[in-house]
Formats: C-alpha cells, sequence, structure tokens
C-alpha cells in the first residue's frame, strides 16, 4: 500500500511547502526563513534565486530533445559498473521499477572516487562524464545550468551554517574536489498512473538538493504521515535537506521522505543538482553541534565509498540509518 499513489494524499492546502524570496543579500530575515524551514520541513521554495529563467527554459528544451531521441543514441552515453553518470532507463527506488528516464552528470565533469566500496582498498580512480553527440547544445547547456546551480547550491549552503549557528563557509572546504551531479529527470505518461510511481518514496543522500521542475507537478513530500504536493512553480526552485546534512547537523535538520507520482496524459522533466563532497570526506556530527548533553547520533562514513556501491549490484547500498548509533 505504501506504494500506490493515491493512498494518504493530502488535499491541495492549506499545508504548503514554504516559500522563500532569496532576493538580496543574505540578511537575518532569509537565515531565519530557511531555518525554520529545514527545521519544520526539510523542504522549501525559493522565488528570486538568481538562476536566469532562460536557462532554465533552455535547459528544459535541450533535455527534451536528447530525450526524444531512439534508444541507440542515448544509450551511447550509457552509466556502466565503472562510470556511475550518463543514461539510464532502469532506475529503481527500494526495488520497484520507476517510471522514468535520467541522465547524470557530474558539475566538475571528472571527479576521484574510490575505485571499489570495500573498506580496505585505497586507490581512487577517475570518473567523467559521457557526453551524448547530440543534441549538439546538449553539453554546453548543461554545463552553463550546472555552474549556476552551484553558485546558489554554495550560497545555500552559506545560509544553512549560518541558521545553525556556524560561521557562513564552515563546510566550504569538504567539496573541494566535489563528487557533485546532476540529474535530468525524464518521465513520460504513464497508463497506470494511479498503480505506478515516476519515483518511488526515499530520502536523498546528499546534503542538499536543488530542484528545478516543469508546470505538470508530481513531486510529494510527507508530512505528519500524509503526501503533500509541491504546487509546480517552474520559475521557482525546490530545495531539500539530505541526509548529509542530517548527519552534519546531528539532527537539527532532518531529510524528509519525497516522491514523484507520474501523469497519465502529459511527460514531466525534472532537473535536480545533488550537492555532495569530496571523496575523502569523512561525513559525521560537527563538533560545534555535539556535547555531552546532546551526543553524536551517527558514526563516522566515507562519503567516496558510500557513493562508491551506486551502481555495484555486488554491493549493498549504504543509508544513513544503519550507522546510527
Ligand atoms: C527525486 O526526488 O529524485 C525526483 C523528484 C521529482 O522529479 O520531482
Ligand atoms: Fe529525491
Amino acid at each position: 500500500m505504501e506504494n500506490r499513489p493515491n493512498v494518504n494524499v493530502a488535499a491541495i492546502g492549506p499545508e504548503e511547502v514554504p516559500v522563500i524570496d532569496l532576493s538580496g543579500d543574505i540578511d537575518e530575515r532569509i537565515v531565519e526563513e530557511v531555518g525554520n524551514a529545514c527545521k519544520e520541513w526539510g523542504f522549501f521554495q525559493v522565488i528570486n534565486h538568481g538562476v536566469p529563467l532562460h536557462l532554465l527554459e533552455a535547459m528544459k528544451e535541450t533535455s527534451k530533445e536528447f530525450f526524444d531521441q531512439p534508444m541507440d543514441e542515448k544509450k551511447a552515453a550509457k552509466r556502466d559498473e565503472v562510470n556511475p553518470v550518463g543514461y539510464h532507463d532502469g532506475e529503481h527506488t527500494k526495488n520497484v521499477r520507476d517510471w522514468k528516464e535520467v541522465y547524470d552528470f557530474l558539475i566538475d565533469d571528472s571527479t576521484l572516487i574510490p575505485a571499489s566500496p570495500d573498506p580496505d582498498c585505497q586507490e581512487l580512480r577517475t570518473i567523467t562524464n559521457p557526453w551524448p553527440e547530440n543534441p549538439s547544445q546538449f553539453r554546453v547547456v548543461c554545463q552553463e545550468y550546472a555552474r549556476e546551480m552551484e553558485k546558489l547550491a554554495f550560497k545555500l549552503m552559506e545560509i544553512i551554517c549560518l541558521s545553525l549557528g556556524l560561521p557562513g563557509g564552515r563546510l566550504k572546504g569538504y567539496f573541494e574536489e566535489q563528487t557533485s551531479f546532476l540529474r535530468i529527470n525524464h518521465y513520460p505518461p504513464c497508463p497506470f498512473s494511479d498503480l505506478t510511481l515516476g519515483c518511488g518514496r526515499h530520502k536523498d543522500f546528499d546534503f542538499l538538493t536543488v530542484l528545478a521542475q516543469d508546470d505538470v507537478g508530481g513531486l510529494e513530500v510527507k508530512r505528519n504521515g500524509k503526501w503533500v504536493p509541491v504546487k509546480p512553480d517552474p520559475t521557482a526552485l525546490i530545495i531539500n535537506v539530505g541526509d548529509i546534512c542530517q548527519v552534519w547537523s546531528n539532527e537539527r535538520y532532518k531529510s524528509a521522505e519525497h516522491r514523484a507520482v507520474v501523469n497519465g496524459e502529459k511527460e514531466r522533466y525534472s532537473i535536480a543538482l545533488f550537492l555532495v563532497p569530496s571523496h575523502h570526506v569523512m561525513v559525521k556530527p560537527l563538533e560545534e553541534l555535539v556535547s555531552e548533553e546532546d551526543p553524536p547520533k551517527y558514526l563516522p562514513y566515507n562519503w567516496g565509498k558510500f557513493y562508491a556501491t551506486r551502481n555495484r549490484s555486488d554491493y549493498k547500498k549504504q543509508n544513513v540509518d544503519n550507522i546510527q548509533i
């Protein structure tokens, strides 16, 4: 029942994901609103976020051109056991097939990760974006979009740090060799939209996610046992707290469960940036946020090893719930 789209869905309004105006410099209002939204919801939308709207449009157009191509073209840029980025049409969430196809790409075009998730493995390897040849402008648009989104993501990280009483730049050093990546989601129309999910319920494993979506709608956030639909606004961006933020903040902020339902008639696009640190970072509750009264709630874990389990059928996917103290 948990995986059925129509069970426990809240009516539209009265509860809605908070909307925060980011215009101007970071000030007390912005810090307070972001802090409250992270604490109360783990989710919020931002408007006047500084990412040019024409770039959001261009990204959606080039994504559509990419996914409209024949399967052979798309599979020429597919991900594999060695390279966990590129095209993929077999996404599963908690072992259930999602009704979608995706293209993942790294912000930095290539980055280092452990050669294997094995705890004893010291070796590193480079992973690189497998760019498709067509559409011809795809790579340039994706890279420009990624740079703009990255700026916003780091600004939000600064605001989140301030809201936790930390210096704004407290976490920046962990991202020097970031493994951050973007995912373009394409959800084709689904004839079984009351039985199938575009993306099954899950929490994000990153520090934070910045999601752009079109005007179709489908994203839902779990709140007090009900699925709350997020009102689609193609000019706004949706931000959510991920597991790394939950661990670093020692659960002052928690990652929220969410999912995407599909539409019987319309296709839908969404594009997510997952902000994640460098491969060598050990993620654990920040020492400033733990004390005798508030001891660490998680054991340290190596982010690179965690990431390296993606795509590997021979390793169990890690989950922060398993390292809770
Ligand atoms: C996701 O959470 O991975 C996708 C959300 C969406 O497409 O709205
Ligand atoms: Fe997600």
